[in-house]
């Protein structure tokens, strides 16, 4: 199932398996992604859907250095050599749109500005800096209502550019600790005002960016990324099922290209959402676990909790994944350290089954 066909209103996919967005923090220092980024997109462009890293719509959301961005001209032009060399390899791509809200650092950002979040509450995570070196995360203010403005424009016109580079359509980066997330979570939303309190006003800010975006670029090439109840990056739901299942009551009558959904061992995100979504649904069922292997996306699919299951970390070390799932050949582990090693090495160097066969 996994290698069949998916085809709907909106996506037309030779098979389920999506590639997860995944930071490497590649990209030049003014945000945009260089060749080997096009190069390490291209060699994984069997996916069925190939969802880029997040990237910032705006320098005021940069979470880290060497994180790309979609504001300028510049970050078309390089965009869309990225996109091209998919579209040129028959693959298909979505842009992940990600916001820091709270995380960043002005020694990590192109414009040296203080980071910001719901709510004035520290991260616990530390930053990678332009020199080179991390810090640790420093008090970030709490937005008022002109920024919130700012950053709902932001994201449309961050979808305007990603369209313009060549995306086939937007992910909104809702899960893992960033901005949409904060306004979420219960430990880094205190606010007060209509954006906090209330699941209404807890949902208000993540359904705004949702619909500038759909008017920005349309629905049909607009989706969201959430993680449920997600206990890692620091974040604390204590009540996760009433308020997703609000939020994609809200979100199933937009007609969005696909909800995807990270699951985890504290709320069963999957199983309770799926009855509640009619469009396209992503799983993604290894955040907090081992990396998705073939057994648990298949098993994903044949319990009808999704249409699509985005892999990872497998396909960092597996640039040809889906030829390895469709022949059932082992699966290379990844090099942890060379996760965020700015070069190459770790990065387009891992070898498809075949190269690798003259080296075995
Ligand atoms: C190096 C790395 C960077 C990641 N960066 C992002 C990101 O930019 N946006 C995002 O939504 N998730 C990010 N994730 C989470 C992955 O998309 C995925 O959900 C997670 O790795 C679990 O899936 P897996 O078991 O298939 O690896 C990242 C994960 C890794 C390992």
């Amino acid at each position: 199932m996994l290698l069949t066909e998916y085809r709907n209103h909106v996506l037309d996919l030779p098979n389920r398996i999506v590639m997860s967005p995944m930071t490497r923090l590649r990209s030049l220092p003014d945000g945009s992604p260089t060749a080997d980024v096009a190069d390490y997109y291209a060699q994984r462009a069997t996916a069925g859907l190939i969802i880029t890293e997040g990237i910032w719509p705006h320098s005021t959301g940069q979470s880290e250095a060497w994180v790309p961005g979609l504001q300028t001209p510049a970050h078309v032009r390089a965009w869309r050599r990225v996109t091209e060399a998919v579209h040129t390899r028959d693959g298909r791509v979505f842009a992940q749109l990600m916001h820091g809200g709270r995380k960043g650092h002005p020694l990590a950002r192109i414009d040296g500005s203080w980071p910001a979040g719901p709510s004035a509450v520290l991260d616990d995570d530390r930053v990678h800096l332009i020199d080179g070196g991390t810090a640790d995360p420093i008090n970030p203010n709490a937005l008022d209502h002109t920024d919130i403005a700012a950053i709902v424009r932001q994201h449309a016109m961050a979808a305007i550019n990603a369209v313009a580079a060549g995306f086939d359509g937007v992910e909104i980066h809702g899960a893992n600790s960033y901005l949409v997330h904060q306004f979420l979570a219960d430990n880094t939303n205190l606010r007060d005002d209509e954006y906090g309190g209330s699941i209404g006003n807890r949902m208000r800010l993540p359904l705004a960016l949702v619909d500038a975006v759909t008017d920005a670029i349309g629905s049909r090439r607009t989706a969201i990324r959430l993680s449920p109840g997600n206990p890692q990056f620091a974040m604390i739901e204590n009540d996760p099922a009433p308020l997703y299942r609000a939020l994609v009551a809200e979100l199933d009558r937009r007609d969005l290209a696909y909800l995807h959904l990270a699951d985890n061992d504290r709320y069963p995100a999957l199983s309770d959402l799926r009855p509640r979504w009619h469009g396209t649904l992503i799983a993604n069922i290894g955040e907090n676990r081992a990396p998705t292997a073939a057994e648990g996306a298949r098993r994903a699919l044949s319990d009808g909790h999704a249409d699509l299951v985005s892999f990872g970390r497998s396909f960092i070390a597996n640039p040809d994944l889906v030829h390895r799932l469709r022949h059932d050949l082992p699966l290379a582990p990844i090099r942890e350290e060379t996760l965020y090693g700015r070069t190459a090495e770790g990065y387009t160097d891992y070898p498809s089954w075949a190269a690798g066969a003259l080296a075995r």
